[in-house]
């Protein structure tokens, strides 16, 4: 059995699938640190981030990989660890630029499903259940209000040392929303078949325990 959990930045997909992984014993996959480690690449090497082709290079050229490590997902380019290194603003807003590209996302998709080749993975992303693997036999579309999004988000940077404010990530994350629900290919969307949580006032636990509920319903 594989699951997919899609939804926009900040609706808690990461805490959310690790989690379901965990209890289920299943593997769990973050596809965004992956086009995340891409765009740490493209500022690390000085890559014009506007060339589709040379980050589609960059990315044929190089490695990524993700790890398990004391049941922490590190991602390695080239056998580096940038675990940490990829989760600031910039890389965000350069990721949701390079996952804008066909090219890109064609190499990513190759990767993603020799990932979840052997099954019981929890995979999260933007394009899972409708691209990546759409005979996932359960999928959810994750969402949450803006407002709260961008909450959770900042007590994430806050608690890193990040300087930011409410406001400031609330135009974030709408214009991350916006790049990747509007991009042509492989938009940010809801599969047909995939069943809506929206987590907006509810606890980490209450979201699992609803996506285990569904598991047990379609598994
Ligand atoms: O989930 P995240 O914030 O770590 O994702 C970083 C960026 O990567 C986000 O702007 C959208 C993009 N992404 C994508 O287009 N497709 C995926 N499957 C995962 C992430």
């Amino acid at each position: 059995m594989n699951i997919a959990i899609d939804g926009p930045a900040g609706a808690g997909k990461s805490t959310v699938a690790q989690k379901v992984a965990g209890r289920l014993e299943f593997v769990y996959i973050d596809t965004g640190s992956m086009y995340r480690a891409l765009a740490w690449a493209v500022l690390h090497n000085g890559v014009p981030v506007d060339d589709e082709q040379a980050v589609s290079d960059l990315l044929q050229n190089n490695t990524i990989e993700l790890q398990r490590v004391n049941s922490v997902q590190r991602v390695l380019w080239n056998g580096r660890d940038i675990t940490e290194e990829i989760r600031t603003p910039e890389v965000s807003q350069y990721a949701s630029i390079v996952a804008s590209y066909g090219s890109v996302r064609r190499q990513m998709l190759v990767l993603q499903r020799k990932m979840a080749e052997q099954g019981n993975v929890v995979m999260d992303g933007r394009d899972i259940g409708t691209h990546v693997l759409p005979d996932a036999e359960v999928k959810i579309f994750l969402t949450a209000s803006i407002r709260e999004r961008a909450e959770r988000r900042l007590k994430e940077l806050l608690a890193k040392g990040h300087v930011t404010d409410l406001e400031t990530l609330e135009a974030e994350i709408a214009e991350r929303d916006k790049r990747d629900m509007e991009r042509d290919v492989a938009p940010l969307r809801q599969a047909e078949d995939a069943v809506l949580v929206d987590t907006t006032g509810l606890s980490i636990d209450q979201v699992v325990d609803r996506i285990l509920q569904i598991c047990e319903l379609n598994g």
